[in-house]
């Protein structure tokens, strides 16, 4: 399930943002067109010669757009892939639209544009259901528990030197990882899409890569130092008492 990462991905991804990137840059050619739109409605003659300039912008704009909903939409699975299928193909277009007014008549150019600003709305409310219905692009952590006390997490002597190992301390889902006597604890929960960290792997700079596409956190601060995530991983203290590895949130 892995995809390509490195800079680009991470990019692409918002990663060095902390913040996914897509939704940033969709604003700037939705409200180009927008607008256009309303100078064309009520704008008057005075307001004309500020359309085509606002359309070209919103396109220009719409072209990272573009490519980083696609690097999302390539990590997407079943329904979700579907459903970004249809929301890139009315944005796109909505672009075509909105371009092809830039060289129609005058009457027909405004009818483009209102049909693009149409096609557009289809595909942000699309983009909409994405996030909010499907899930999409939330840090998949926002809702888990995580124990604000030291809590029993698992029986020391099963944690293997250097293996990546699930356990659940109060409802939360960990992955422990034990270097000597440092043991470092972090959310199993990949924060792009809910991966289970305990099955990828731990590097020699002590970051770990989830098994389904590809990002990279750092175990002793979160950091994800790859995309396609955008969030930093959940990282909790650990210690051993009673023979029991315990944790609890930073
Ligand atoms: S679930 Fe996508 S990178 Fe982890």
């Amino acid at each position: 399930m892995n995809s390509a990462v490195g800079p680009a991905k991470s990019l692409l991804s918002g990663t060095w943002l902390e913040h996914p990137l897509h939704p940033l840059l969709t604003d700037l050619p939705i409200g180009c067109w927008s607008g256009a739109v309303i100078l064309d409605l009520f704008g008057g003659s005075a307001a004309a010669d500020a359309v085509d300039p606002l359309v070209g912008l919103g396109a220009l704009a719409a072209v990272p757009a573009v490519v980083s909903g696609l690097s999302d939409w390539a990590d997407s699975y079943g329904p979700e892939r579907r459903v970004g299928l249809v929301h890139a193909a009315a944005n796109v277009t909505g672009l075509g639209l909105f371009a092809a007014s830039m060289v129609a008549g005058h009457r027909s150019a405004r009818r483009l544009r209102l049909l693009g600003l149409a096609a557009v709305s289809a595909g942000g409310y699309l983009g909409g259901h994405l996030s909010f219905g499907r899930g999409v692009g939330v840090d998949h952590q926002a809702f888990l528990e995580k124990p604000g006390e030291w809590t029993d997490a698992l029986a020391a002597d099963s944690l293997e030197e250097a293996t990546p190992t699930f356990a659940e301390a109060g409802g939360a889902r960990v992955m422990l990882f034990r270097r000597g006597t440092q043991i470092y604890a972090i959310s199993d929960v990949c924060p792009h899409a809910a991966g289970p960290l305990h099955e990828g792997t731990v590097d020699d700079e002590l970051c770990v890569t989830c098994p389904w596409h590809g990002s990279r956190f750092r175990l002793s601060d979160g950091r994800a130092v790859h995309g396609p995530a955008s969030a930093p991983a959940t990282v909790y203290q650990a210690r051993v008492e009673h023979g029991k590895v315990q944790v609890r949130a930073v």
